[in-house]
């Protein structure tokens, strides 16, 4: 078979890059309408960076990139949907609703240029009820005749080739009819192929859909949780640590995504709670809307709420005063920025005066300079924010850009900062020295014996 998938980001290519891996009898190609990405995905140097990633693309021969989306269409078996599906900006449901624009466009295409039989799935995430839009969209004709199936995809970045080779379930949703249920078999196939097959679950299309955005919304619903326990142990005597250890050990409850935090970022989490928000809102239901919607709230406040904390220990004022931001990509071992809690520090912080420095190990390597531009001097800064009358800069290294500052935020949890040499960026930095540990990365006692002051989440000593 021919596999197309349509968009060559995190999803589309890497799906595709592990899928092909297995299934070398079967030819795969990675279509985008963005030349330069295609490009990079051609050459030595790729557009994302994510650990593992670099060998499966060199090993896998039967995978091609290409800009080619309507002669791609017209060769394709099977064609998954990979096209990026964000917050609506303007508009009806602006700031809430999936702007669900680019799969329709997509699915236009495909109508227009399929040519034969074609599986057509659904693998980027869409409001219930998507599945509908692209029955209407896609005609059956004499010679051409279309399934759609839905089969979202649950790789976290950072961690996504291993996620990919060992996926805890992959879902897989069809409308139930003769021909979809020949077609979700013939999906499933594919994944048998390296996926245990009790880890294929199948469902009907509008739960598969739906079960999507409800893993990323309970996700997004623990780390709000945890953090808004955060904020009570901070005014009490108790350690956010400790907690999430004593009752992580309840099986029912779990261990995983109890780490207090500055927020969560990246790009799925904030828009895919906005987009049940937005469905429960539209169907009147209105208590569902607002019980999620309080997810996002927890959210911004826990960013917010550092700020000010930030604030209140430079004695009320960071106006000029020189802040380093350590970590821009929303968690470590990704390059991605995307709605990375930094953005909202940096951004408020620069509001009130402060001239902030950011430093990051991959950010700005990998596409997440878009909101920063470089400067016409050589040596550090190398980039600086290109929105007018806020002062932030981008350094390379992190020990040039603490130099001078009156405090060290740690936004990002890179494992390469608990190793930097604390005691030279301390005598570097003003008096007194803060970190504020918006990732609990550090160790509190050896910081505090370096001579920093030293704030984290979640700890009443700290507060
Ligand atoms: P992305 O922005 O990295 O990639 C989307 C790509 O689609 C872009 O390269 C864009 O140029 C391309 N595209 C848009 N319109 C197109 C068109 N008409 N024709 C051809 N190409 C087109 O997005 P992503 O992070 O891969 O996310 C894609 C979807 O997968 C989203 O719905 C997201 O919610 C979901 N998802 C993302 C992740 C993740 O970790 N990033 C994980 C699971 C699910
Ligand atoms: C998340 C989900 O984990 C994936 O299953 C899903 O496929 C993906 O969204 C998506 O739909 O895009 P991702 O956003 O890549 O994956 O990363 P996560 O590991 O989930 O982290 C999200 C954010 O929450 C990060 O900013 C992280 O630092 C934060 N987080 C996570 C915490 O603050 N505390 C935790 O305990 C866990």
């Amino acid at each position: 078979m021919r596999i197309l998938t349509i968009g060559a980001g995190y999803v589309g290519a890497l799906t595709m890059a592990v899928m092909a891996k297995h299934n070398k009898e079967h030819d795969f190609v990675v279509v985008d309408i963005d030349h330069q990405r295609i490009n990079e995905w051609n050459s030595d140097t790729l557009p994302i960076f994510e650990p593992g990633l670099d060998d499966i693309a060199r090993e896998t021969r039967n995978l091609t990139f290409s800009t080619d989306v309507r002669g791609e269409i017209g060769k394709a078996d099977i064609i998954f949907i990979s096209v990026d599906t964000p917050t609506k900006m303007g508009g009806i449901g602006a700031g809430q609703a999936c702007d669900t624009s680019k799969v329709e466009a997509v699915a236009r295409q495909i109508n227009k240029f399929a040519s034969g039989p074609t599986i057509v799935v659904e693998k980027t995430t869409v409001p219930v009820g998507t599945n509908e839009m692209l029955h209407e969209i896609l005609e059956d004709t004499n010679d051409k005749t279309f399934t759609v199936l839905s089969n979202p995809e649950f790789l976290s970045e950072g961690t996504a080739i291993a996620d990919l080779e060992r996926p805890d379930r992959v879902l897989i949703g069809g409308t139930g009819s003769a021909l979809g249920l020949h077609s979700q078999h013939t999906l499933a196939s594919l994944y048998y192929k390296w996926v245990p097959v009790k880890r294929v679950i199948q469902t009907d299309i509008w739960t598969s859909e739906l079960s999507k955005l409800a893993a990323n919304a309970f996700l997004a619903q623990r780390v709000s949780s945890i953090n808004s326990l955060a904020e009570v142990c901070e005014h009490t005597g108790a350690r956010i640590d400790e907690l999430a250890g004593a009752i992580g050990t309840d099986p029912r409850i779990g261990p995983h995504f109890l780490q207090a935090s500055l927020g969560f970022g990246g790009s799925c989490f904030k828009k895919d709670v906005l987009s049940l928000v937005y469905i429960a809102h539209s169907k009147g239901l209105f208590e569902v809307a607002n019980y999620w919607e309080a997810v996002i709230k927890m959210n911004e406040h826990q960013q917010d709420r550092l700020v000010r904390r930030v604030i209140n220990r430079l004695f009320g004022t960071v106006q000029g005063k020189k802040i380093a931001i350590f970590g821009y990509a929303f968690k470590a071992h990704t390059g991605d920025t995307r709605e990375s809690p930094a953005t909202r520090l940096y951004n408020l912080l620069a509001e009130e005066g402060a001239d902030v420095r950011v430093t990051d190990p991959k950010a700005f390597q990998n596409g997440g300079s878009a909101h920063f531009s470089g400067l016409a001097t050589s040596g550090a800064p190398k980039y600086c924010l290109r929105e007018p009358g806020l002062n932030v800069c981008y350094f390379e290294n992190p020990l040039e850009c603490a130099v001078g500052a009156h405090a060290v935020i740690i936004a990002t949890e890179w494992p390469e900062y608990i190793q930097l040499p604390w005691h030279t960026i301390k005598s570097s930095m003003e008096r007194p020295a803060w970190i504020f540990d918006g990732r609990n990365l550090l160790d509190a006692t050896r910081m505090r014996a370096t001579g920093f002051h030293y704030a984290s989440i979640g700890n009443s000593s700290e507060y």
